[in-house]
């Protein structure tokens, strides 16, 4: 079933400088399935920040006949965003608060998980993000990987049904990002229920490596042009033969495909 479904939607912006309209989406449809760990890829501008923020309710296209979430409209339910964590292409932390405020202000916002409960959350998952003893200092005392780390806090201390996670590791070291990586795909897998993932990246190693569906969009007016499912366990390994030969499918996808690049 698909969790998140977008159909005909369009979606433009005018530019009032050069009275250019940039259109993003034209009966554009997509679905999402529940459970799934949902990469997206495509080139820069093709509208993936756009998809989540359509998601979360935080953009209203100029038209659309769908915007479900399990099968309801969120304009109808705007409360199916409370099932959402939402980690930002960029920390967008609240520097006057402390790093574990910045995530009891995530718990507080979405209002889903009981306050007994926020303790234990906190300690779990800075402790996941390697953060345990940074939670005290404000964003400003922190390296920016450190502030793009407690922003994925933020998001994971609510454990919401979908998670949606912008660029997330971009801006991180590939050791730090290695082991986020594996403790992200551990924790989804583990799970008897799993929840829904959608991840833009550009990296199509993650990709390969994390995924259990691929999307790629083309550039904008975006529609997808190449759509797959990874039927590998995980963990997976980065040697893996089959991580590999995906990998090198993926970019032959965009390889062919001109005008879309990572
Ligand atoms: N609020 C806005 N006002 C005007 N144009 C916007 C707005 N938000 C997005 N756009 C435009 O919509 C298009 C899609 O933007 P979006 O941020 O979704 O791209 P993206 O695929 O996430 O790119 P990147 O990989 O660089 O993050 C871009 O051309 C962008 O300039
Ligand atoms: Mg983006």
């Amino acid at each position: 079933m698909a969790e998140i479904e977008l159909k005909n939607v369009s979606l433009a912006f005018d530019q009032p400088r050069t009275k250019n309209r940039n259109i993003v989406y034209e009966n554009f449809d997509i679905e999402i399935e529940k459970g799934s760990f949902t990469f997206l890829l495509g080139p820069s501008g093709c509208g993936k920040s756009t998809f989540l923020n359509i998601i979360n309710g935080l953009l209203t296209p100029t038209t659309a006949d769908t915007i479900a979430v399990d099968g309801k409209d969120i304009r109808q339910h705007p409360d199916l965003t409370r099932k959402m964590g939402y980690v930002f292409q960029g920390p967008r932390l609240l520097p006057w608060k402390t790093l574990k405020e910045n995530a009891e202000f995530g718990l507080k916002g979405l209002g889903v998980q009981p306050k007994e409960k926020w303790p234990e959350l906190i300690e779990k998952y800075f402790e996941m993000a390697g953060l345990t003893a940074f939670m005290n200092h404000y964003p400003s005392q922190v390296s920016g990987g450190m502030q793009q780390r407690a922003a994925i806090v933020r998001a994971w201390v609510n454990e919401p049904e979908i998670l949606l996670m912008d660029e997330p590791f971009s801006h991180l070291d590939e050791i730090t990002a290695a082991e986020l990586r594996r403790e992200l795909v551990s924790l989804w897998s583990r799970e008897e229920e799993r929840r829904t993932i959608v991840f833009v990246t550009h990296n199509i190693a993650e990709a390969a490596q994390m995924g259990s569906d691929v999307v790629v969009l083309t550039p904008t007016p975006s529609r997808i042009c190449y759509r797959r499912e990874i039927d590998i366990p995980w963990p997976r390994s980065s040697t893996d033969e089959g991580v590999f030969a995906i990998e090198k499918e993926l970019r032959q996808v965009f390889a062919d495909r001109a005008g879309v690049r990572v």
